[in-house]
């Protein structure tokens, strides 16, 4: 679908860990010819450290200080026409989820719990997921955090099943509906 379909608005996506942000924000980013922006990578660059060590050296309210204030910085007027990638948990804090409704069309991907625990199994890079039981850490989070995703979200794609492009493709499309049906 050409962009020009699409009005001048970012793209978001959110979701838990494992769910497919990076990989489906390059694919969007490569149909669309928008720069792909990711907010773990920009707190990593803002810390000049990588997430596992801000985590065990700052704590975990420190990195939620860092994300906001990067998605803070990434809702400056005029900033559209990008894909921006998010961590699965920032919408636990209310001002973000009312920052990333405002940045544009909103894209859940919903991922069962058991597909967590089968994409995240050999990664070692998610501190949250480095406990004792992780699948009760990965179910005890999504029961959190499923109604924060509802919440936010303009949409939701059911990812199992189906490949990068694939998903794209639908995002795009309920993307074109949506704005088509909200557009003055
Ligand atoms: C987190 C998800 C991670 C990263 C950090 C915390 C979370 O991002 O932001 O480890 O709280 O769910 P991904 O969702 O890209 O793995």
């Amino acid at each position: 679908m050409p962009s020009e379909e699409i009005p001048p608005k970012n793209l978001i996506l959110i979701g838990f860990m494992g769910c497919g942000k990076t990989t489906i924000g390059r694919e969007l980013g490569k149909l669309l010819g928008y720069p792909v922006v990711d907010t773990d990578q920009l707190i990593e660059s803002k810390a000049h450290l990588p997430i596992p060590r801000i985590f065990a050296e700052r704590g975990e309210d420190y990195f939620r200080l860092l994300e906001s204030a990067v998605l803070q910085e990434l809702s400056a007027p005029g900033a559209d026409r990008r894909i921006i990638s998010t961590g699965g948990g920032i919408v636990t804090r209310k001002r973000n989820r009312q920052l990333l409704a405002q940045l544009g069309f909103v894209v859940w991907l919903q991922i069962p719990a058991e597909e967590v625990l089968r994409r995240t199994a050999a990664n070692r890079q998610r501190p949250l997921l480095e406990t004792d039981d992780r699948e009760r850490k990965i179910r005890d989070l999504l029961a959190e955090r499923e109604p924060l995703y509802r919440r936010t979200a303009h949409c939701v794609i059911e990812t199992t099943g189906l490949d990068a492009s694939e998903v794209a493709c639908g995002i795009l499309e309920t993307a074109r509906y949506h704005f088509a049906q909200n557009l003055p």
